[in-house]
Protein backbone atom coordinates (compact mmCIF):
# COMPACT_ATOMS: atom_id res chain seq x y z
CA UNK A 1 0.00 0.00 0.00
CA UNK A 2 1.53 2.88 -0.73
CA UNK A 3 -1.10 6.09 0.46
CA UNK A 4 -4.37 5.36 2.73
CA UNK A 5 -6.46 7.96 1.33
CA UNK A 6 -10.64 6.98 1.08
CA UNK A 7 -12.37 4.08 1.83
CA UNK A 8 -13.40 2.85 -1.67
CA UNK A 9 -9.16 2.93 -2.45
CA UNK A 10 -9.32 -0.37 -1.05
CA UNK A 11 -10.27 -3.79 -2.34
CA UNK A 12 -12.67 -6.07 -0.02
CA UNK A 13 -9.49 -8.39 0.35
CA UNK A 14 -7.17 -5.63 1.29
CA UNK A 15 -9.86 -4.31 3.99
CA UNK A 16 -10.39 -8.28 5.38
CA UNK A 17 -6.37 -8.25 5.31
CA UNK A 18 -6.03 -5.36 7.39
CA UNK A 19 -9.04 -6.89 9.85
CA UNK A 20 -7.19 -10.02 10.23
CA UNK A 21 -3.79 -8.30 11.15
CA UNK A 22 -5.25 -5.58 13.44
CA UNK A 23 -6.57 -8.94 15.37
CA UNK A 24 -3.63 -10.36 15.30
CA UNK A 25 -1.55 -7.49 16.63
CA UNK A 26 -4.81 -7.17 19.21
CA UNK A 27 -3.61 -10.99 20.22
CA UNK A 28 0.17 -9.92 20.51
CA UNK A 29 2.12 -10.49 17.56
CA UNK A 30 4.54 -8.56 16.96
CA UNK A 31 5.89 -6.57 13.54
CA UNK A 32 8.99 -7.82 12.06
CA UNK A 33 10.29 -4.87 10.12
CA UNK A 34 12.63 -4.92 7.20
CA UNK A 35 14.94 -1.97 7.66
CA UNK A 36 16.40 -0.95 10.47
CA UNK A 37 14.57 2.44 11.06
CA UNK A 38 11.71 4.05 9.93
CA UNK A 39 9.88 7.51 10.53
CA UNK A 40 6.29 9.49 10.69
CA UNK A 41 5.23 12.70 10.91
CA UNK A 42 1.91 13.38 12.76
CA UNK A 43 0.70 16.48 10.63
CA UNK A 44 -2.67 17.40 12.46
CA UNK A 45 -3.82 21.06 11.14
CA UNK A 46 -7.04 19.78 13.14
CA UNK A 47 -7.90 19.09 16.60
CA UNK A 48 -7.95 15.59 17.86
CA UNK A 49 -7.34 13.44 20.46
CA UNK A 50 -8.00 9.61 19.79
CA UNK A 51 -6.69 9.31 15.60
CA UNK A 52 -3.09 11.30 16.85
CA UNK A 53 -2.49 9.46 19.97
CA UNK A 54 -3.53 6.58 18.78
CA UNK A 55 -1.50 6.68 15.23
CA UNK A 56 1.48 7.67 18.20
CA UNK A 57 0.89 4.70 20.04
CA UNK A 58 0.67 2.41 17.37
CA UNK A 59 4.28 3.60 15.83
CA UNK A 60 5.80 3.68 19.55
CA UNK A 61 4.73 0.42 19.54
CA UNK A 62 5.97 -0.69 16.23
CA UNK A 63 9.33 1.17 17.07
CA UNK A 64 8.94 3.76 14.77
CA UNK A 65 10.52 7.06 14.94
CA UNK A 66 7.84 9.34 15.55
CA UNK A 67 8.73 12.67 14.21
CA UNK A 68 7.02 15.52 16.35
CA UNK A 69 5.38 18.56 14.72
CA UNK A 70 2.99 21.63 16.14
CA UNK A 71 1.11 23.01 13.31
CA UNK A 72 1.21 26.43 15.94
CA UNK A 73 5.13 26.04 16.55
CA UNK A 74 6.08 25.13 12.89
CA UNK A 75 6.98 27.71 10.12
CA UNK A 76 2.70 27.34 8.93
CA UNK A 77 2.72 29.92 11.60
CA UNK A 78 4.79 31.90 9.16
CA UNK A 79 2.64 31.05 6.47
CA UNK A 80 3.86 27.80 4.86
CA UNK A 81 1.44 25.60 2.91
CA UNK A 82 0.77 21.97 3.69
CA UNK A 83 2.21 21.18 0.11
CA UNK A 84 5.60 22.53 1.36
CA UNK A 85 5.34 21.26 4.65
CA UNK A 86 5.15 17.83 3.35
CA UNK A 87 7.56 18.93 1.01
CA UNK A 88 10.36 19.04 3.67
CA UNK A 89 9.28 15.95 5.42
CA UNK A 90 9.81 13.88 2.28
CA UNK A 91 13.01 15.44 2.03
CA UNK A 92 14.23 14.91 5.21
CA UNK A 93 13.76 11.28 5.05
CA UNK A 94 10.30 10.76 6.92
CA UNK A 95 8.78 7.64 5.15
CA UNK A 96 4.83 8.16 5.81
CA UNK A 97 2.77 11.22 6.87
CA UNK A 98 -0.42 11.27 8.97
CA UNK A 99 -2.55 14.28 7.84
CA UNK A 100 -5.72 15.76 9.59
CA UNK A 101 -6.29 18.83 7.50
CA UNK A 102 -9.55 21.03 6.91
CA UNK A 103 -9.44 21.07 3.71
CA UNK A 104 -10.98 18.42 1.24
CA UNK A 105 -9.30 16.24 -0.89
CA UNK A 106 -5.98 17.72 0.29
CA UNK A 107 -4.37 15.27 -0.62
CA UNK A 108 -4.71 15.30 -4.51
CA UNK A 109 -1.98 17.85 -4.53
CA UNK A 110 0.69 15.83 -2.38
CA UNK A 111 0.43 12.57 -4.09
CA UNK A 112 0.20 14.11 -7.66
CA UNK A 113 3.86 15.67 -6.69
CA UNK A 114 6.81 13.79 -8.54
CA UNK A 115 9.28 15.10 -5.43
CA UNK A 116 7.23 14.50 -2.43
CA UNK A 117 8.28 10.73 -2.01
CA UNK A 118 6.68 9.68 1.40
CA UNK A 119 3.41 7.42 2.05
CA UNK A 120 0.44 9.67 2.85
CA UNK A 121 -1.98 8.31 5.19
CA UNK A 122 -5.58 10.65 5.58
CA UNK A 123 -6.17 11.11 9.10
CA UNK A 124 -9.60 12.99 7.79
CA UNK A 125 -10.22 15.77 5.54
CA UNK A 126 -12.82 18.34 6.26
CA UNK A 127 -16.06 16.89 5.61
CA UNK A 128 -14.11 14.57 3.01
CA UNK A 129 -13.33 10.83 4.13
CA UNK A 130 -11.96 9.14 7.38
CA UNK A 131 -11.02 6.28 6.06
CA UNK A 132 -8.90 4.79 9.04
CA UNK A 133 -12.03 5.70 11.54
CA UNK A 134 -13.57 3.49 9.10
CA UNK A 135 -11.38 0.66 9.60
CA UNK A 136 -11.19 0.49 13.08
CA UNK A 137 -14.96 0.58 12.98
CA UNK A 138 -15.51 -2.32 10.32
CA UNK A 139 -13.07 -4.06 12.65
CA UNK A 140 -15.19 -3.46 15.86
CA UNK A 141 -18.40 -4.78 13.71
CA UNK A 142 -16.25 -7.95 12.49
CA UNK A 143 -14.98 -8.47 15.96
CA UNK A 144 -18.82 -8.33 17.46
CA UNK A 145 -20.90 -9.84 14.40
CA UNK A 146 -17.74 -12.02 12.55
CA UNK A 147 -19.53 -10.75 9.24
CA UNK A 148 -21.16 -7.91 7.53
CA UNK A 149 -23.53 -10.09 5.06
CA UNK A 150 -27.17 -8.76 6.42
CA UNK A 151 -26.24 -6.50 9.45
CA UNK A 152 -28.79 -3.72 9.70
CA UNK A 153 -26.49 -0.68 10.50
CA UNK A 154 -28.40 3.06 11.51
CA UNK A 155 -25.96 5.63 10.88
CA UNK A 156 -27.62 8.23 12.66
CA UNK A 157 -26.80 12.44 12.79
CA UNK A 158 -25.20 15.26 11.34
CA UNK A 159 -24.17 13.04 7.96
CA UNK A 160 -23.63 16.53 6.28
CA UNK A 161 -20.34 17.59 8.36
CA UNK A 162 -19.90 14.13 9.22
CA UNK A 163 -16.46 12.35 7.20
CA UNK A 164 -16.91 9.06 8.97
CA UNK A 165 -19.88 8.80 7.74
CA UNK A 166 -19.08 9.14 4.27
CA UNK A 167 -16.24 6.96 4.51
CA UNK A 168 -18.76 4.22 6.57
CA UNK A 169 -21.56 4.03 3.99
CA UNK A 170 -19.47 3.35 1.23
CA UNK A 171 -17.24 0.53 2.78
CA UNK A 172 -20.20 -1.23 5.34
CA UNK A 173 -22.65 -0.95 1.84
CA UNK A 174 -19.62 -2.87 -0.13
CA UNK A 175 -19.42 -5.35 2.59
CA UNK A 176 -23.37 -6.31 2.22
CA UNK A 177 -24.68 -4.16 5.29
CA UNK A 178 -28.26 -3.04 5.28
CA UNK A 179 -27.74 0.68 5.93
CA UNK A 180 -30.51 3.09 7.09
CA UNK A 181 -30.18 7.07 8.00
CA UNK A 182 -31.63 9.00 10.11
CA UNK A 183 -31.42 12.14 12.12
CA UNK A 184 -32.64 16.02 11.17
CA UNK A 185 -33.98 15.30 7.75
CA UNK A 186 -32.27 18.51 6.75
CA UNK A 187 -29.27 16.98 7.46
CA UNK A 188 -29.68 13.90 5.20
CA UNK A 189 -29.04 14.33 1.38
CA UNK A 190 -30.30 12.31 -1.85
CA UNK A 191 -27.10 11.29 -2.57
CA UNK A 192 -27.02 8.85 0.28
CA UNK A 193 -29.68 7.41 -1.24
CA UNK A 194 -27.42 5.34 -3.00
CA UNK A 195 -26.54 3.58 0.38
CA UNK A 196 -29.26 2.96 2.40
CA UNK A 197 -32.75 4.81 3.13
CA UNK A 198 -33.90 7.40 5.98
CA UNK A 199 -35.89 6.85 8.51
CA UNK A 200 -37.15 8.50 11.79
CA UNK A 201 -34.82 7.04 14.73
CA UNK A 202 -37.89 5.36 15.91
CA UNK A 203 -38.51 3.93 13.24
CA UNK A 204 -34.99 2.00 12.90
CA UNK A 205 -33.73 1.64 16.91
CA UNK A 206 -35.20 -1.57 17.52
CA UNK A 207 -34.39 -3.39 14.25
CA UNK A 208 -30.88 -2.89 13.53
CA UNK A 209 -27.79 -4.65 14.94
CA UNK A 210 -26.18 -1.61 15.24
CA UNK A 211 -27.01 1.98 15.97
CA UNK A 212 -23.90 4.36 14.64
CA UNK A 213 -24.25 7.47 16.77
CA UNK A 214 -22.30 10.73 15.17
CA UNK A 215 -21.29 14.11 17.00
CA UNK A 216 -23.05 16.86 15.95
CA UNK A 217 -20.43 18.90 14.47
CA UNK A 218 -21.37 22.18 16.36
CA UNK A 219 -17.81 24.07 14.37
CA UNK A 220 -19.15 22.92 11.15
CA UNK A 221 -22.39 24.60 11.56
CA UNK A 222 -23.28 27.99 10.37
CA UNK A 223 -25.98 30.00 12.28
CA UNK A 224 -27.40 27.67 14.38
CA UNK A 225 -27.47 29.88 17.53
CA UNK A 226 -31.08 28.46 17.37
CA UNK A 227 -30.08 24.95 18.16
CA UNK A 228 -31.40 23.14 21.26
CA UNK A 229 -29.17 20.65 22.92
CA UNK A 230 -32.16 18.90 24.77
CA UNK A 231 -34.60 19.27 21.76
CA UNK A 232 -32.16 17.62 19.59
CA UNK A 233 -31.51 14.89 22.12
CA UNK A 234 -35.17 14.36 22.72
CA UNK A 235 -35.66 14.36 18.81
CA UNK A 236 -33.48 12.38 17.40
CA UNK A 237 -30.62 11.11 20.39
CA UNK A 238 -30.36 8.01 21.32
CA UNK A 239 -31.85 8.57 24.86
CA UNK A 240 -31.82 5.99 27.27
CA UNK A 241 -35.74 5.03 26.71
CA UNK A 242 -34.76 4.58 22.80
CA UNK A 243 -31.78 2.54 23.73
CA UNK A 244 -34.09 0.48 26.09
CA UNK A 245 -36.03 -0.37 22.36
CA UNK A 246 -32.63 -2.15 20.93
CA UNK A 247 -32.33 -6.02 20.28
CA UNK A 248 -30.70 -7.01 23.38
CA UNK A 249 -27.38 -7.95 21.27
CA UNK A 250 -27.47 -4.59 18.87
CA UNK A 251 -24.24 -2.81 19.83
CA UNK A 252 -23.76 1.25 20.31
CA UNK A 253 -20.99 2.97 18.40
CA UNK A 254 -20.10 6.43 18.24
CA UNK A 255 -16.35 7.84 16.56
CA UNK A 256 -16.43 10.34 19.62
CA UNK A 257 -15.81 12.72 20.90
CA UNK A 258 -19.44 11.97 21.92
CA UNK A 259 -21.51 15.01 23.02
CA UNK A 260 -22.97 13.81 26.08
CA UNK A 261 -27.17 14.23 26.30
CA UNK A 262 -26.89 15.39 22.79
CA UNK A 263 -26.90 12.74 20.33
CA UNK A 264 -26.36 10.18 22.71
CA UNK A 265 -27.44 10.02 26.62
CA UNK A 266 -24.73 10.14 29.09
CA UNK A 267 -25.47 7.03 30.86
CA UNK A 268 -25.20 5.04 27.66
CA UNK A 269 -21.70 6.14 26.87
CA UNK A 270 -19.89 3.33 28.95
CA UNK A 271 -23.56 1.18 29.06
CA UNK A 272 -23.15 -2.51 28.32
CA UNK A 273 -24.38 -2.44 24.39
CA UNK A 274 -21.82 0.46 23.87
CA UNK A 275 -18.59 -0.33 22.26
CA UNK A 276 -17.22 3.21 22.03
CA UNK A 277 -14.26 2.36 24.06
CA UNK A 278 -13.71 -1.15 22.18
CA UNK A 279 -13.39 1.14 19.01
CA UNK A 280 -10.94 3.64 20.61
CA UNK A 281 -8.69 0.33 21.70
CA UNK A 282 -9.38 -1.10 18.32
CA UNK A 283 -7.87 1.96 16.40
CA UNK A 284 -4.48 1.29 17.96
CA UNK A 285 -4.14 -2.04 16.65
CA UNK A 286 -5.80 -1.28 13.24
CA UNK A 287 -3.80 1.75 12.70
CA UNK A 288 -0.65 -1.01 13.68
CA UNK A 289 -1.82 -3.09 10.51
CA UNK A 290 -2.14 0.18 8.60
CA UNK A 291 1.37 1.33 9.22
CA UNK A 292 3.03 -2.22 8.31
CA UNK A 293 0.90 -2.75 4.98
CA UNK A 294 2.03 1.13 4.12
CA UNK A 295 5.94 0.32 5.59
CA UNK A 296 6.25 -3.05 3.55
CA UNK A 297 6.69 -1.23 0.58
CA UNK A 298 9.56 0.51 2.38
CA UNK A 299 12.27 -1.38 2.63
N1 LIG B 1 -12.81 9.89 16.11
C1 LIG B 1 -11.88 10.86 15.93
O1 LIG B 1 -11.41 11.12 14.81
O2 LIG B 1 -11.51 11.50 17.08
P1 LIG B 1 -10.41 12.66 17.16
O3 LIG B 1 -10.97 13.86 16.44
O4 LIG B 1 -10.19 12.89 18.63
O5 LIG B 1 -9.18 12.16 16.45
Amino acid sequence: LKHLLTAESLSDQEVMGLIKRAQEFKNGEKWQPRKEQYFVANLFFENSTRTHKSFEMAERKMGINVIEFDAKASSVSKGESLYDTVLTMAAIGVDAVVVRHSEENYYNQLIQSKTITCSVINGGDGSGQHPTQCLLDVLTIYEEFGRFEGLKIAIVGDLTHSRVANSNMKMLKRLGADLYFAGPEEWYNKKYEAYGEYQPIDAVVDKVDVMMMLRVQHERHEGDENFSKEAYHREYGLTVDRAARMKEQAIIMHPAPVNRDVELADELVESYQSRITQQMTNGVFMRMAILEAIMSGKA
